[in-house]
């Protein structure tokens, strides 16, 4: 098989982003150019995502990081292999304008489509940066999603556990909302409780040793609401101390429901390569580092992308492409766009 040049699009939430990625006959591959527009300013003023000023962002300026993406790659359009866009889970708005945009180039090129789904998007980004072999462990941790998966295959996922309410980027975008903090929640969180007390306030760790690898995050955003209305007004000493206790018990969950699932997936005779984290709360350095650890009492690696490759791009999206059409998997011009789209 020879090298396959793949376009990838990324729209479901709010950034712009477009790649264009090299996957060798070796299953490795090379990020040749990622440009990615966020949209943050855009939505700072209202504290979270607006789903109708985000897909009209993505009108606005998609042409123009496409043509980035390429300009930067050396390549032209005609020298590609496939066409990849993000067709959900996300805000169907904006997945609507990524699809449709890939299909309008796929049509005009005559390349195959592929409809990628964003969570193995995230899934897949440790092949390309670790070259990490099947099976492995998936933490999937962003906005919207926190799963722990089995990945057997490309396809192949069996979901050991998940949230069964908040998601843990939520939580930390609650979180830094409640105590007065910029959006998005996650690096702001991260900031504060770099200079805090972790041990000032006692928050609960919800569903530590159930023997099932499920997640439970509202009791916690709860918690740190309460301890936060006790000690009203809030000093910035109050937030940061805050902030670093809250993310001690998100570092203590995860470690604990982690274990939980190494040990459920070895139960099921899978003995995986790697622990890959994934999605946007994997750029935080405090989860990094505790599943380092975790991963090598598990008798197995982290393997975590770069920061810029765990929150949403483009590299991902081509990515997973790649090693679609690598399979011989690619879509017609009549696949919908889809708001839920389960891995
Ligand atoms: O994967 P992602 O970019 O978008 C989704 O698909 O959701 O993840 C975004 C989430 C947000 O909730 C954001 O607050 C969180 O990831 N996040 C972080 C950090 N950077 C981003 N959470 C904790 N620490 C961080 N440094
Ligand atoms: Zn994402």
């Amino acid at each position: 098989m020879r090298d396959l040049l793949l376009l990838g699009i990324e729209t479901t939430c709010d950034e712009t982003a477009a790649a264009v990625v090299r996957r060798r006959a070796d299953g490795t591959g090379t990020i040749l150019s990622n440009i990615v527009h966020s949209q943050t300013e855009d939505h700072a003023a209202y504290g979270g995502v607006v789903p109708e000023i985000a897909s009209r962002a993505h009108v606005e300026i998609l042409d123009h990081v496409i043509a980035r993406a390429l300009r930067a790659s050396g390549l032209a359009l005609a020298e590609l292999d496939g066409i990849a866009a993000a067709a959900g889970p996300g805000l169907i708005g904006g997945v609507i304008v990524g699809l449709t945009t890939a299909k309008a180039l796929a049509l005009a090129t005559r390349k195959p489509l592929i409809a990628v789904n964003h969570l193995e998007a995230h899934a897949l980004t440790a092949r390309l940066t670790d070259k990490v072999p099947f099976p492995f462990l998936l933490l999937l941790v962003s906005g919207g999603h926190t799963q722990l998966v089995a990945v057997t295959g490309i396809g192949e996922y069996a979901k050991l556990g998940g949230t069964m309410d908040d998601a843990i980027g939520e939580a930390f975008d609650k979180t830094a909302k409640m105590l007065g903090l910029p959006y998005p929640g996650g690096p702001a969180v991260e900031r504060a409780a770099l200079k805090g007390d972790p041990g000032r306030f006692a928050l609960p760790r919800p569903l530590h040793g159930k023997p099932v690898p499920d997640f439970s995050l509202s009791g916690l955003k709860t918690a740190v609401r309460i301890e936060a209305l006790k000690i009203a007004p809030l000093s910035e000493e109050d937030v940061n101390d805050l902030c670093a206790s809250f993310q001690a018990a998100i570092v203590d969950i995860l470690s604990d429901r982690v274990r939980c699932a190494l040990r459920v997936m070895r139960q099921k005779g899978l003995k995986p390569s790697a622990l890959v984290l994934a999605g946007g709360v994997g750029a935080n350095q405090a989860v990094r580092r505790v599943l380092h650890k975790v991963a090598a009492d598990g008798g197995t690696r982290l393997a975590v992308p770069p920061p810029e490759l765990c929150t949403d791009n483009g590299a991902m999206i081509a990515w997973a492409g790649a090693e679609r059409l690598a399979r011989g998997l690619h879509d017609g011009l009549d696949v919908s766009p889809r708001a839920r789209w389960p891995l």
